[in-house]
């Protein structure tokens, strides 16, 4: 039956009759976790990094931890499509075919990623998905793919939001549950009609491994974690279960140090981002290890209010941040971003600590909250005292603050 649609829909489209279809609903209801290939390996891919990657993800606790989806990014592709105009996977790098590929990685618990485009080429030069839309789709739902990752390179004159919409209704036509995330930079606002579109969407050009630098490619940018951080500036009300706000995958492993590692990585959980990690599963350090699978700080980013964290000060450097928690609770995150240490004190009582997205405020003049130091995981007293510490450089001090009834009055 399934097939039928489908080859309806390619008709359909080949005569030119636009069928509308919907996103699929209820994917992505906590921001996707998993892994992809890019960010370390770039275009350097081929079938065995895949099972291996999945394999130790398996067994080093990175699935344990929620990180389930794979993703197979660029350069996966065959150069030419079939004589079919089917989209082929390259016979060298991946032998055992997509489907294979995908068929192992379900056997372990994990869900499938692939990347592919909306323009005419990849950005690494491979065939791109235009006007291959509902053909690709059927071809990847019979793979077994579970994620797409949709590029925007040599788009030359489209309009983002109907080529986007036109691969949203191929995935629906093709009938498989697949979670759409668009990768369009944030050249084309999609936080403002995506939503109907796709689970996630880029909010800006390419992450680079630094914390704080911009690299200049000449016609394009790529950003360091503060640069991406200060671009998500005015989105966090376009996010919510099931669309997301993207931020770019994670360069946690990749050579930053462990402090910056942190910050980064308690940033993207404050922003409630997709945490896709771009490092090598099979030989991680063990501070790595530590910060992708701290479960205090994954359930800040996964926590099911889905509510994007916001800034609520900065001074000398040092950001206070704050995210709403389903428990009625807040994660609150002080980010130093000087490379020198700062003295940090924050007085609970008089605070305004208020969402007027969410519709919460905190009753910190009236209420002892617990607070809980995520990266310690230690208990660090109540908001019945003023809060005083020293952030280190480039780094920051990640707390759960709880309005648990049995720690008031304390
Ligand atoms: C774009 C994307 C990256 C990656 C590359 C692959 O730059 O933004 O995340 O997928 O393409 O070529």
């Amino acid at each position: 039956m399934e097939k039928i649609i489908g080859i309806v829909a390619v008709l359909a489209a080949g005569a030119g009759i636009h069928l509308h279809a919907q996103k699929f609903d209820g994917l992505a209801l906590t921001p996707p976790m998993g892994w992809n290939s890019w960010n370390k390996f770039a275009g350097d891919i081929n079938e065995t990094l895949i099972r291996e990657t999945a394999d130790a993800m398996a067994t080093n606790g990175m699935r344990a931890a929620g990180y389930v989806y794979v993703v197979v990014d660029d350069c996966w592709e065959a150069k030419e499509r079939d004589r079919q105009g089917n989209i082929v996977a390259d016979p060298k790098k991946f032998p055992g075919g997509m489907k294979a590929l995908g068929d192992y990685l379900h056997a372990q618990g994990f869900k499938f990623g692939i990347h592919n485009c909306a323009g005419a080429k990849t950005c690494a030069g491979y065939p791109g998905g235009r006007g291959h839309e509902f053909q690709d789709a059927l071809t990847y739902a019979s793979w077994g793919v579970d994620f797409l990752k949709y590029d925007w390179c040599e788009h030359g004159t489209a309009n983002a939001e109907e080529t986007y919409k036109t691969m949203r209704d191929g995935l629906a036509t093709a009938g498989r549950p697949i979670v759409f995330s668009l990768c369009e930079w944030g050249d084309n606002k999609p936080w403002l009609w995506a939503r109907d579109v796709g689970h996630l969407w880029r909010t800006t050009g390419d992450i680079y491994n630094c914390f704080d630098c911009v690299l200049d490619h000449g016609s394009w940018k790529s950003w360091g974690v503060l640069q991406i951080l200060d671009l998500q500036n005015g989105l966090r009300e376009y996010a919510g279960p099931g669309h997301w706000n993207d931020p770019d995958m994670l360069e946690v492993g990749n050579g930053m140090p462990m402090n910056e590692e942190r910050a980064h990585f308690s940033m993207w959980c404050m922003l409630a981002a997709p945490l896709i990690a771009g490092n090598d599963m099979t030989s991680m350090s063990n501070a790595t290890h530590e910060i992708l699978t701290n479960p205090e700080a994954i359930a800040v980013d996964q926590d099911k209010l889905g509510i994007q964290g916001f800034k609520y000060s900065a001074r000398d450097g040092v950001e206070t941040w704050f995210k709403p928690l389903d428990d009625g609770g807040w994660a609150m995150c002080i980010l130093n971003r000087n490379r020198m240490a700062k003295a940090f004190s924050f007085d609970w009582k008089n605070a305004n600590v208020t969402d007027t997205f969410a519709r919460r405020a905190a009753n910190f003049s009236t209420t002892a909250y617990r607070l809980r130091n995520v990266w310690t995981k230690k208990e660090a007293g109540t908001t019945s005292e003023p809060l005083m510490a020293e952030i280190p450089g480039h780094d920051v001090l990640m707390l759960r603050v709880t309005a648990n009834s049995s720690a008031q009055g304390r």
